[in-house]
């Protein structure tokens, strides 16, 4: 073939925007922010350097500032000033999220507003939902908290969420979910499912941000093994069939994977580039050890590539930026 297929014809300086095959833009981009009920002004979180809570009274300045940059999409996780053994807080209509959510789409309507939809913040054990005996001991117990993910889904969408997001890895929470959802009239609410979420010591530094550990046990006999791939595309295939509208892969850098087989599915798909592949990020940079913006938007791009179509990042108001400065 040599030299007829020379492939750096392609790469020519000015060919390659005519050939760039994968477009990150600021609107596949939705940035987490946490809402905290118990402080006045926001508090940074040590482990995820930029990142911080944010007080109830501030969410809306600081989702307008998100705005301003090109995010349209923000995911909501709360922390409640009171915890109880059924999470009672994550659903209460005067709950640090719903106060939230009234007061983004107050101020930016068009802020798409997706709410993460979990009780692990909210319950004093530190689990997902509700926690019984079961054949193996105390574990999350599976279809009583089905009715919890219904409930917290309705308060988000009766306070103006735009997305329910459940991240409880629970069998048959989306169609409860959906059907509780058209039930109270909200057919229009989009289900994304946190659908392929791998059991990953990559959350290590979201639940400081979010006072989400648990007391006892793991999340291992909900979330996914992390060596299970054609377990990760059934669970997704699962809640296809169950409703959902987006599925999810979480973590997103090393689970590429699974995220092209995923797209394969057929819906729209997101994926989450977690707070450990942040951190991880963060840390070196700030040793001198690798260029932040660089590896960011190199591992955005490449989350693009296997087939996101949304991803969820915290670099997401900076890669707005760094986006605007690329044009
Ligand atoms: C709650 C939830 C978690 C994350 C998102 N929703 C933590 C967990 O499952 O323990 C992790 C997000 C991140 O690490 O950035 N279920
Ligand atoms: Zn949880």
């Amino acid at each position: 073939m040599f030299p007829e297929r020379r492939m750096r014809r392609v790469r020519r300086r000015i060919i390659q925007p005519l050939l760039r095959e994968t477009e990150l833009r600021k609107t596949d981009l939705i940035a987490p922010v946490f809402v905290d009920e118990s402080i006045s002004a926001p508090l940074p979180i040590a482990s995820m350097p930029g990142q911080s809570r944010h007080p109830v009274e501030g969410v809306a300045d600081y989702c307008e500032r998100l705005y301003d940059a090109g995010i349209r999409a923000v995911i909501l996780f709360g922390v409640p000033g009171a915890k109880d053994c059924e999470a009672t807080g994550a659903y209460a209509a005067e709950g640090v999220v719903q106060q939230a959510i009234r007061r983004i789409k107050e101020r930016s309507a068009g802020m798409v507003v997706i709410t993460d939809v979990c009780a692990c913040e909210y319950t004093d054990h530190g689990h997902c939902g509700i926690v019984g005996e079961t054949i193996d001991g105390p574990d999350l117990l599976n279809d009583p908290s089905l009715a919890l993910m219904a409930q917290i889904a309705v308060s988000h969408a009766e306070s103006g969420a735009d997305i329910v997001a459940p991240s409880c890895m629970l069998d048959g929470m989306v169609q409860a979910i959906r059907e509780a959802l058209d039930a109270a009239g909200y057919e229009d609410v989009l289900i994304m499912s946190y659908s392929s979420k791998f059991a990953s010591a990559l959350y290590g530094p979201f639940r400081d941000a979010a006072g989400s550990g648990f007391s006892f046990g793991d999340r291992t006999t909900y979330q996914i093994n992390p060596g299970n791939a054609r377990e990760a595309v059934m669970e997704s295939e699962l809640d296809a069939a169950e409703g959902a509208d987006i599925l999810m892969v979480k973590p997103a850098g090393i689970y590429l994977d699974i995220l092209a087989s995923v797209r394969g599915l057929g819906l729209p798909v997101a994926a989450y580039q977690v707070s450990g592949e942040y951190a991880m990020i963060k840390a070196a940079a700030e040793r001198g050890w690798l260029n932040e913006r660089a590896v960011a938007l190199e591992t955005l791009t490449a989350i693009r590539r296997a087939g996101a179509d949304l991803i969820i990042t915290y670099f997401a108001e900076d890669a707005a930026r760094w986006l605007d400065e690329e044009q």
